[in-house]
């Protein structure tokens, strides 16, 4: 039995006996550099590094880092999806290479972890018109005792690792790690790594980071880096000789205790499981996004949408458990005080604040949750009413099987389901929903509200005189300093200025700390003085979409949009007018914070 904490430790003194420098975990929220609301990979952090920066802390480099991957949500309930997990990683920045790497991982494997070499099966890249095919890592790994026939070569949807959809991100091709978790082959010939009875499991993998992705291609880095990531979560499962990874301890507590307060056993598998799972794994991501560093709460955009998600769908499974939605309360705690509370001592610090508010979003979809519920079964037997009628008119009519989209929407925005609650409930009763109608019903209401939000921005605007332009520069270097000392989530929900002062709406759940509002105040003075150029630009919506640029009337302007940057700082959609340089503008100070409605915070500010 090997625990999660030994395995941490195992990793780290592992790689520092290799000479690296553990330079610990950051932040699980995405900085907003990657178009990636979270951190995905234990190298998204390090992206500068990899393009060729030096690091301070030096060219070998390793961590335990959280992630957050939300693509598989619907996944989550089987026994091997989890929304959080660590990856261990660890780098060479244009250090070592493959001869060094290869034969740690297999140290690593072989002599740390004791598996046996005879069963360990490698997978390296096919080659193809950017990278030739790896036969280098190949000869390696033979040479270091793996067996010929256990080393696969597999094309780029296998054996490349790039981060989704960005571009100007390092990548490269990959040598992948799998072993078998019994020696009982399934029947298939042969029931090797790519069979789907899944006796062979992917430990990790080793990337050779030596590309840039761009627009054209992929062009040769400078640098020849390692990516190097294990999954914590599914190694300690694996380890253990578990195919469960809830039956580790970083989940066994909590299900423990979900067993007892539910009265039903785990291992009888079926619904109550399922649930189980679920409650145990929203919860911990939960936790984890609201107890961060740069922490979020739960909101209807972005990242807080996210979080409100799977908040929902949690409260949602302890019902289905037949639990209270407050043990989720309980379900919390544990993580925070028995499971989490060495790796992330945060957690523990922000004990009181997470629970708080993972207690009001209870309270709060608690409160809508049962009119919703009656909306929805209201829609359902307004459905089957509409198909006997049509039926007894018409024989060859065929039933209508989808909840309308404006009807998902109401259930979204009035009674806040998030659309997969209602397509979960849908699914359940044999329905499907119009999720594009969801989608087009969602704009139109957005468009509504960013037209009024516009009408006062317009009316704040009116004179155009150098005082106000000046404010209106610093009205986006505040708004890019609060994204960056609070949280990347926070968007622009009203604006006004007068030749006096600027005012800021924004969401954001409690007042800010004195200190939070000096570093907002110090970052836009520090900006100011950098007197930075205020760069205008026209470009196609869908390029300033992608390149992370902020728009608060995004959907007003058409085809073509204004920009405005400064540097890298701020980069937002707008009509300007704006100052030439931030130099231009003087002293910032904010000289009110205060709440402008429920969870939005307003900014009064000037330039002296
Ligand atoms: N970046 C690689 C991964 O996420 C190591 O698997």
């Amino acid at each position: 039995m090997i625990t999660s904490k030994e395995l941490r430790n195992k990793w780290i003194k592992f790689y520092e006996s290799k000479g690296h420098v553990n330079i610990g975990a950051v932040s699980l929220i995405g900085d907003g550099t990657t178009g990636v609301m979270f951190n995905v990979a234990g190298m998204q952090p390090l992206m500068p590094y990899l393009l060729g920066q030096p690091h301070p802390k030096g060219k070998r480099l390793c961590n335990v880092q959280g992630c957050v991957r939300t693509v598989d949500i619907e996944s989550v309930g089987d026994a091997t999806h989890f929304t959080f997990f660590e990856m261990m990683g660890n780098w060479s920045l244009g250090d070592y290479f493959k001869k060094e790497k290869t034969a740690w991982s297999f140290e690593l494997l072989t002599e740390v972890f004791g598996l046996d070499k005879d069963k360990i099966c490698s997978t390296v890249f096919a080659g193809n018109e950017s990278a030739p095919r790896d036969e280098e890592t190949a000869n390696l790994l033979q040479a270091l005792g793996i067996k010929k026939e256990h080393i696969f070569y597999l094309d780029k949807s296998n054996n490349w690792w790039e981060l989704e959809g960005t571009e100007g991100t390092p990548c490269g091709p990959d040598n992948e790690w799998f072993y078998p978790l019994t020696d009982k082959e399934c029947g298939r010939v042969p029931c090797d790594i790519n069979c789907p009875c899944g006796r062979y499991v992917e430990i990790g993998n080793d990337v050779y980071m030596q590309y840039k992705k761009t627009k054209d291609g992929y062009v040769p880095l400078e640098n020849k880096n390692v990516d190097t990531g294990f999954g914590l979560d599914r190694m300690l499962a694996f380890l253990n000789g578990l195919t469960d990874g809830y039956k580790t301890d970083l989940f066994s507590g909590v299900i423990a205790y979900l067993e007892k307060a539910s009265g039903k056993k785990y291992d009888d598998g079926g619904q109550a499981q399922r649930a189980m799972r679920i409650i145990a794994d929203h919860t911990r991501t939960s936790v984890m996004l609201i107890g961060d560093v740069n922490g979020i709460l739960p909101s209807n955009t972005g990242a807080g949408y996210i979080l409100r998600r799977l908040m929902r769908r949690a409260i949602r499974y302890c019902k289905a458990l037949g639990v209270s939605s407050k043990e989720m309360l309980s379900v919390a705690k544990i993580f925070i005080e028995e499971i989490y509370d060495e790796a992330y001592p945060l957690l523990p610090q922000k004990e009181g604040y997470i629970l708080e508010e993972i207690e009001k979003e209870i309270n709060r979809f608690e409160s809508t949750l049962e009119k919703g519920m009656k909306e929805f079964e209201k829609t359902i037997s307004g459905i089957e009413r509409k198909n006997e009628f049509m039926a007894k008119q018409d024989p060859s009519y065929q039933n209508e099987t989808a909840i309308g989209g404006k009807a998902a929407f109401k259930l979204f925005d009035t009674y806040g389901f998030p659309l997969e609650l209602t397509v979960e409930l849908a699914t359940e009763r044999g329905y499907t929903v119009d999720e594009k109608g969801f989608e087009e019903a969602f704009k139109e209401h957005r468009e509504k509200s960013h037209a009024q939000a516009a009408g006062e921005f317009k009316g704040g605007l009116a004179d155009t005189g150098v005082a106000t332009t000046r404010l209106h520069t610093a009205t986006h270097l505040l708004n890019a300093a609060l994204k960056t000392v609070l949280s990347p989530d926070i968007n622009q929900k009203g604006s006004n200025i007068t030749p006096e002062r600027l005012r800021f709406d924004f969401n954001f759940a409690r007042p800010m700390t004195q200190e939070e509002i000096q570093a907002v105040e110090d970052l836009v003075n520090e900006k100011i003085k950098e007197n930075i150029p205020v760069v205008y630009e026209e470009m196609p919506y869908d390029r300033a979409r992608a390149e992370g640029i902020v728009g608060v009337f995004d959907n007003k302007y058409g085809d073509v949009v204004k920009t405005y940057s400064i540097g890298c700082f701020s980069r937002e959609m707008c009509g300007g007018p704006h100052a030439a340089n931030t130099g231009e503008l003087g002293h910032f100070k904010i000289v009110k914070e205060q709440s402008s409605a429920s969870g939005i915070r307003r900014i009064k500010a000037i330039l002296e």
